[in-house]
């Protein structure tokens, strides 16, 4: 088992800074996930912990040793990707036996540690299928397995799950989970999905354009974003984000925009003029506050046990609000509604956060 420090990590491609000097300490037995859109450098930044890619800049350590520079064999990391790269000719079995094989451990510790890591992935009763004859989730296991056997002390993970289908990604996302808490080994994991980001990690690391625009826990993250990017990327469905300004109202202040002015709690020097309020679908409700602003409601998406309403109040863009599914709204209904105050967060024009 191992930390990871990665230190000022950079990696061009031409003129693309796909990786723009990255500093993450990845301490030993977290389980820690890279999330960002596509093309912000998840895959080069593990490629380059995995020593398959240069870095032009900074350095690599896992544990005490500094690795920049060492073969992909030597730095004892455990590799499990997207295309999975089963051998179809071997059985299960063989193929989770295939890596301790090439390292000539004897037979018989082989078998066992073989049957071993096959119960700890729960396909033990498929060892002497083929892989074509596997469904996508077990053949992700097996994956798993074979990745496992060797006791990496880091394992670096790049959209494992993305080839199955909705409910098996679920059941996989427990899976990792569990196998995390039970091998206590450092995960680094990469995906593009927010939902999988907040189920699974420990702690999320979020990139943008090739760097990291936050670190922490998912709730953290969630709740108090650094930035409007990091906002707007967390939540289905997205926070809503208004456009308007801060203004003082005898010894209030509120925040005006087209068609409301919640009152804001607390004093707020820094968000006086021109802002953005974001303000997430759950935390807009429906009734009649005392600072209730008037609206129709445009649409509605029922998710079964919530629903997402959406409600013109006089700006372009209609706010969304997820109320619980037992509160009966139809289209056309006039359905005033307040902003959680508590809640209420602002950027700059740059997308910075105001607090
Ligand atoms: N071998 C390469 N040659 C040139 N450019 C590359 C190469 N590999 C990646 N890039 C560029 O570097 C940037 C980061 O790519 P990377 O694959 O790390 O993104 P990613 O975050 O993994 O995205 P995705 O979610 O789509 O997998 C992108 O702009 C990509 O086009
Ligand atoms: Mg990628």
């Amino acid at each position: 088992m191992a930390a990871v420090r990665l230190e000022g990590l950079t990696k061009l491609f031409a003129s693309t800074r796909a990786v723009d000097a990255i500093d993450l300490a990845v301490p030993d037995g977290e389980f820690v996930v890279l999330v960002g859109p596509s093309g912000c450098g998840k895959t080069t930044t593990l490629n380059m912990i995995a020593g398959l890619e240069t870095p032009t800049a900074g350095d690599i350590w896992i544990g005490e040793a500094r690795v920049t520079d060492w073969e992909p064999r030597d730095r004892n990391l455990g590799m499990v990707f997207q295309s999975l790269a089963l051998f179809p000719h071997l059985s299960v079995f063989d193929n989770i036996a295939f890596p301790l094989r090439i390292k000539k451990v004897p037979e018989a510790d082989v078998a066992a540690r073989v049957q071993a890591v096959a119960e700890t992935t729960r396909i033990a009763p498929l060892l002497r299928k083929r892989p074509a004859t596997l469904s996508g989730g077990e053949a992700q296991r097996v994956a798993l397995a074979r990745t496992i056997v060797v006791k990496p002390a880091v394992f670096l993970m790049d959209e494992p799950l993305s080839s199955l289908d909705a409910k098996l990604r679920v059941e996989m996302r427990t899976e990792l989970k569990r196998l995390h808490a039970q091998l206590s080994a450092t995960f680094i994991y990469v995906t593009h999905d927010q939902a999988e980001a907040m189920t699974m990690a420990d702690r999320i690391v979020v990139m943008h354009q090739g760097r990291i625009h936050q670190m922490g826990p998912p709730l953290q993250i969630y709740a108090d974003p650094a930035n409007r990017f990091v906002a707007g990327f967390f939540g289905v469905p997205a926070m809503n984000f208004l456009d308007g300004e801060v203004v003082a109202e005898g010894s209030d202040l509120r925040f005006s925009a087209a068609g409301l002015r919640p009152k804001l709690p607390a004093p707020r020097t820094a968000t006086r003029g021109p802002t953005t309020l974001g303000v997430r679908p759950e935390h807009v409700r429906l009734g009649d506050g005392a600072d209730a602003s008037p609206a129709t409601v445009s649409l509605i998406e029922p998710l079964g046990d919530e629903t997402l309403v959406f409600l013109d109040y006089g700006a372009p863009v209609s706010l969304v609000a997820k109320v619980d599914a037992e509160d009966k709204v139809a289209v056309g209904d006039r359905r005033p509604f307040t902003l959680r105050p508590d809640r209420l967060i602002f950027f700059d024009s740059a997308g910075g956060r105001l607090r």
